[in-house]
């Protein structure tokens, strides 16, 4: 298959396109920098000049694809509302030359869209957040009713031993105010999956992914459950070699700045009917395997 990948010169996306080169198919990359055309060029895929913003750059791109998978993200979190609505319009421009054509367009979410305090989130569970991020799975379900085979991706925090997504950025705090933080008594846990079992299911969601049955075509990439926010702290602490402190919930916001609006989340996700309906097993390694491994004085962040 010939697939358009946007964000192919991002953490996940790199190695989506490995994956996917290494299973035979073939990549047509997003990139917007000519670093990032050699970077891809070098990967063994074919390049598209483009950007998310440049809605018709994405339309060509797709007109000359079988299938797409969206990892493009404008992470701007100082402008989190605006660069939603980016992902919005780049998700419909995307869908729009799909409508009518049994071509997949794999979306990238997160499992936090759908978190119900108390329970473990599932592929079943309807987007509900009031975080701007839902604009990407209202996109999806905008394209999928013009006739578009959509598939959502949700992913929780994605790692290896240099880059763990909101995790990273918990990194730079500790680093910042010399101690890790965690909030109360900091039983509440993030999901997480190795980037390299995200990059598969992304293969397989591409090659086998059904938008039938319960739930749609929704995915949650998630190998670990839930990690609890205690232990993330205690391995920061660890690695950067500053004390672990509880902070409350009315400091969080003054200690963490944006990321106190999900410090204290406990959001635990499943991804058993997604292994079901994918044969996808994630191996791992762990958060906390990939936090004990990474070298925190060589990846300053
Ligand atoms: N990492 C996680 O733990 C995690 C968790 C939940 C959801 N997600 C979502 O997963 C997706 C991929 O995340 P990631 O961690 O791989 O992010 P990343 O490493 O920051 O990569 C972002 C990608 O988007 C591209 N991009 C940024 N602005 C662009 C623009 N204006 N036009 C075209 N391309 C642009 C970047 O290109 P350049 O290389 O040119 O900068 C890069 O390829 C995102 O939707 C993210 O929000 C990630």
């Amino acid at each position: 298959m010939r697939v358009l990948v946007t964000g192919a010169t991002g953490f996940i996306g790199t190695a989506v396109v490995r994956e996917l080169i290494d299973a035979g198919h073939q990549v047509l990359g997003l990139a917007r920098s000519d670093a990032g055309a050699k970077s891809l060029a070098s990967a063994g895929a074919k390049v598209h000049r483009g950007d998310v913003e440049d809605l018709d750059s994405l339309r060509s791109g797709v007109a000359a694809s079988d299938g797409v998978i969206h990892t493009a993200f404008v992470h701007d979190f100082a402008r989190f509302k605006e660069v939603c609505e980016i992902d919005r319009r780049a998700i419909e421009a995307l869908g729009s030359v799909l409508a009518g054509s049994d071509r997949p367009l794999i979306v990238t979410s997160g499992t936090g869209v759908a978190f119900t305090p108390g329970r473990v989130t599932t592929e079943e569970d309807a987007p509900n957040s009031p975080i701007p991020r839902v604009a990407s799975e209202e996109a999806a379900a905008s394209v999928a009713a013009k006739g578009v085979r959509v598939l959502v991706m949700r992913l929780p925090q994605v790692h290896d031993p240099v880059k763990q997504g909101l995790v990273t950025y918990l990194i730079a705090v500790a680093r910042e105010k010399g101690v890790s933080a965690y909030v109360g008594d900091g039983l509440n846990r993030w999901p997480a999956v190795h980037v390299l079992d995200a990059a598969r299911l992304y293969r397989l969601a591409l090659e086998k992914g059904s938008e039938k049955g319960a739930g749609g075509a929704r995915y949650n990439a998630v190998a670990e459950e839930g990690v609890p926010l205690r232990e993330i702290a205690e391995a920061i602490g660890g690695g950067l070699k500053v004390p672990v402190v509880s902070k409350s919930a009315e400091e969080a916001g003054e200690h963490f700045g944006w990321l106190g609006m999900f410090v204290g989340a406990d959001a635990p996700a499943s991804s058993a009917l997604t292994q079901q309906r994918l044969g996808w097993r994630p191996t791992g390694p762990g958060l906390i395997a990939d936090l004990k491994a990474m070298k925190y004085f060589e990846h300053p962040d």
